[in-house]
């Protein structure tokens, strides 16, 4: 029998009420699936409860989180929000600040105001030594202007979630020692840019995510999505690239220890470097 792939979900909403019917499932076919190592991003349903996904790293030790608040809740977000991020952040288990960023897309809050609680939240980061997950959409040049201005020099890097950029946007955040992670909409017979982007990122900058439960992969598109599939996305990855499924699971494992600095927790570790 094939030794099944080692694969790392770097960015899950696993907190959400899609999952509410089925988490302990779910999670469990993910485990058959290969996912050693998942990241259950913390931003919840807003600032309203920002230890959302604490419980799940808590109960699971293949499971991490982050603490943070999304773009889209920042013009709900108050001094005290921002302290009790602070508390949480020393969590053992949280690993990293995130989601946080720009979003101009959907604009849900003010754009100054994203820009300020960004801010707030990149100081915060900063202090508590988190690598951040960065959420940018339709705002790269304010979002990269403020990561080279306020968190490259703190050395500590950090993953641009669902990467959707340009080559230049994407030289830039590697420059700032940014990792770039790819979502299910790679998969998407229209995403050609998305395939190009991760075919020329360097291997070892590279994560894989599901963003669970949005951007299910074909052939699950259009449907919940879940930490299981991120096997499509290495699939994809692998196949733009020329290169085996195990060598881009094993790659990205790898850069998300390294990343994360996981690497005398987790047991199983792909053979090589
Ligand atoms: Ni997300």
């Amino acid at each position: 029998m094939e030794q099944p792939l080692e694969l790392i979900d770097s960015h899950a909403h696993i907190d959400f009420p899609q999952f509410e019917e089925d988490r302990a499932a779910m999670l469990e076919r993910a485990r058959t699936a290969g996912v050693s190592t998942l990241l259950a991003v913390g931003t919840g349903p807003g600032p309203e409860k920002l230890d959302a996904a604490i419980p799940y790293a808590e109960a699971h030790d293949w499971i991490y989180t982050s603490v943070g608040i999304h773009p889209h809740e920042a013009k709900d977000v108050t001094a005290q929000h921002l302290d009790q991020l602070a508390a949480l952040a020393r969590h053992p288990k949280v690993v990293a600040w995130g989601e946080i960023g720009l979003d101009y897309h959907y604009d849900h809050s003010p754009r100054e105001i994203q820009r300020r609680v960004f801010s707030q939240q990149m100081e915060l980061a900063r202090a508590a030594r988190l690598p951040i997950i960065i959420h940018c959409r339709e705002a790269w040049s304010d979002c990269l202007d403020a990561l080279e201005a306020e968190w490259g020099a703190s050395g500590l890097g950090g993953i641009l979630h669902c990467f959707g950029g340009t080559p230049e946007e994407a030289r830039r955040g590697l420059d700032l020692g940014f990792f770039l992670s790819f979502a299910g909409n790679v998969t998407y017979p229209k995403a050609q840019n998305l395939r190009d982007a991760a075919k020329a990122a360097p291997l070892d900058r590279l994560l894989i995510e599901t963003d669970a439960p949005y951007l299910a992969p074909v052939p699950h598109r259009g449907r919940r999505n879940e930490p299981a599939y991120v096997v499509e996305v290495a699939r994809t990855v692998a196949s733009v690239r020329n290169l085996p499924v195990e060598v881009v699971a094993a790659a990205t494992a790898q850069n998300f220890r390294r990343l994360f600095r996981l690497e005398k927790i987790t047991a199983a570790r792909p053979a090589g470097d």
